[in-house]
């Protein structure tokens, strides 16, 4: 279970415990994360989301084409479903070609997993969709006794560059473990380019990033029973272009405590940090050879017609 508010509890007060402070951004996805979530795949700033929707509305074929040669009938797992949007145009190709018919979402929010159980078979008839609720390992290993089916896992928006790149070639590894021999992954990476261009993505002029890193705070203060003023945090984006990682960080206006329930209270200087998410960047090179490392085949890549972001398709063998 995640919706426990003990592991929130415990994982905050660590966060908040170390130095440099930090929180997990997978609690960002509450009820006003998702919306906000939302405004800023909506927002001209953040370009992944029309970056990968134009990849599938276009590649669909072609990626169920490649995927052919190689598997025949699979089960389907989306990690971070999200709404949806994008995974569709595969579903219905896979679908429509006889390829799987069979969808498992799995997400932390499960008033995402709640909608998409609604929302998919009105837009997919004859498709069998059934939600996990939960973090990405322990879904998986849940799926993987409810099913020994061959599958193919999508894992895409970027969400793997919320690990540092170590962390995400570990978690790679472990995915494979429980893949089927023979179930495909395809997973999307945003690629490296114009700083400024990157930067703006997670820094919008209408403020939902902020909004959106605020909100944990505000999830806090009602979950938790935490008395944080909002108004005295504000938020700060920033992009190495070498490293790739792009870290946003909510800052401290002034000197402050904060308590947390009753047994815990954390001070804050004027100016101290909470890091609060990293977005990891790659150039296509490196993709591949994490790929191989986590010990993949390397089957194919799409990209947009400006190669901003990728999705790639491996193999278990
Ligand atoms: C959902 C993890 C892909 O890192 O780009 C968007 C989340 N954070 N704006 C990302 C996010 C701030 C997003 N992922």
């Amino acid at each position: 279970m995640i919706n426990n508010n003990r592991a929130f509890y415990e994982e905050v007060v660590e966060g908040l415990s170390a130095t440099p402070k930090y929180l997990f951004s997978k609690y960002f996805y509450d009820k006003r994360g998702d919306e906000l979530f939302q405004k800023i795949m909506r927002c001209p700033e953040y370009y992944l989301t029309r970056c990968e929707e134009e990849i599938f509305s276009l590649q669909s074929h072609c990626i169920a084409e490649m995927i052919k040669k190689h598997l025949h009938n699979f089960e389907v797992v989306g990690l971070g479903a999200g709404d949806g949007t994008k995974s569709m145009y595969l579903l219905k190709e896979f679908y429509q070609q006889g390829l799987s018919d069979t969808y498992y979402p799995v997400d932390i929010s499960d008033h995402v997993i709640q909608s998409l159980e609604k929302k998919i078979p009105r837009n997919i008839p004859g498709l069998r969709v059934k939600g996990f609720h939960g973090e990405y390992i322990e879904m998986l290993k849940d799926i993987h006794e409810f099913s020994g089916k061959q599958k193919m896992i999508l894992f895409l928006g970027s969400n793997i560059g919320n690990y540092y790149p170590d962390r995400a070639l570990h978690f790679c590894r472990l995915l494979r473990q429980y893949m089927p021999p023979g179930s495909l992954l395809l997973i999307g990476f945003d690629l490296k380019k114009h700083p400024q261009i990157i930067l703006n993505a997670y820094n919008d002029r209408q403020g939902f990033t902020r909004d959106f890193n605020l909100n944990l705070l505000v999830r806090i203060n009602r979950e938790l029973n935490g008395n944080f003023t909002v108004k005295s945090f504000d938020h700060y984006a920033m992009y190495d272009p070498v490293s790739g990682s792009c870290k946003s960080f909510l800052v401290s206006l002034k000197d402050q405590q904060v308590r947390i329930g009753s047994a815990f209270s954390v001070d804050f200087l004027k100016d101290e940090v909470i890091q609060m998410e990293v977005s990891q960047k790659y150039h296509a090179a490196d993709i591949d050879r994490m790929g191989e490392d986590a010990g993949f085949k390397i089957l194919g890549k799409f990209y947009d017609s400006r190669k901003w972001f990728t999705d790639c398709l491996w193999q278990r063998e």
